[in-house]
């Protein structure tokens, strides 16, 4: 089926030189800790139900990474050597978020270290001939007594933001758009998105899912013409979302 869907499209590029550019189809490299990982991030639930057909990837994710581990450990050579595979054929974007370990004082990884990691990694990426992406940190969803989440990301999501600007990096801002919209569903609805009753940080699948709708929206809305032809739309979450409503 995904074959068939690139092939079709790689045809009515040769017919039509205008298209050919935008004929080549996304693979998505997805690079983070356990909030994007499988089994308790956005990760899957965004190549499963986000990237439409003849486009793919790999979630990358790593429970418990730092931007220091995840190039000790080896996951990151993973990714660099994904980028020189797919890249004649796709279109290769990497998503790059860290923060929620890199933050504990046990970490080791100082805030000038993961700036200087988080501009590495992005710039690795390109000259292994990929796109990245930086993502500040998905919200931890602990509610405090006045009804809203506690804002405890903030120096990440600054940090992320500043390495993608002053250096030309393509960033979405998932760090604010997750706590908005939790904060507008409230506790009780967000609850629904633990994976288990008590974890506030990571996702079940069906979080995974809306989580991931809010990452692609915010990819399509603010890069329209790299990705919504290579992104599958579900109107009806994407509206919810924008209205603060429970998925
Ligand atoms: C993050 O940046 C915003 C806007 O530049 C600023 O108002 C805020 O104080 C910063 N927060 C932290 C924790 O650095
Ligand atoms: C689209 O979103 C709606 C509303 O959240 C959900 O019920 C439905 O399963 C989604 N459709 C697909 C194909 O994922």
């Amino acid at each position: 089926m995904r074959v068939l869907a690139s092939s079709l499209l790689l045809s009515t590029a040769l017919a039509s030189p205008l298209l050919e550019r935008a004929a080549k189809p996304i693979y998505w490299l997805l690079a983070g800790d356990s909030t994007t990982a499988p089994n308790g991030g956005w990760g899957d639930g965004f190549l499963s139900t986000t990237v439409a057909s003849g486009s793919s990837g790999h979630n990358y994710g790593h429970s418990g990474a730092t931007t220091a581990s995840f190039r000790t450990g080896g996951d990151w050579a993973k990714v660099i050597k994904d980028i020189g595979t797919y890249k004649s054929s796709y279109d290769v974007y990497t998503t790059i978020q860290f923060g929620h370990n890199d933050q504990k004082e046990t970490s080791g990884v100082t805030l000038d270290q993961y700036k200087a990691n988080l501009l590495k990694f992005a710039q690795e990426v390109t000259s292994a001939g990929g796109q990245p992406i930086l993502v500040t940190p998905l919200t931890r969803r602990n509610f405090q007594s006045d009804g809203k989440v506690a804002e405890n990301l903030a120096t990440q999501r600054n940090i992320t933001i500043q390495v993608a600007t002053s250096n030309n990096i393509k960033y979405i801002d998932l760090n604010i758009a997750s706590e908005t919209y939790v904060n507008a569903i409230g506790k009780t609805a967000a609850s629904k998105y633990n994976l288990a009753s008590d974890d506030w940080t990571h996702l079940n699948t069906w979080g995974g899912v809306v989580f991931a709708r809010i990452v692609s929206d915010l990819l399509v809305e603010k890069y329209p013409s790299n990705f919504q032809a290579y992104t599958k739309a579900n109107a009806t979450l994407s509206a919810l979302i924008k209205a603060g409503k429970p998925a």
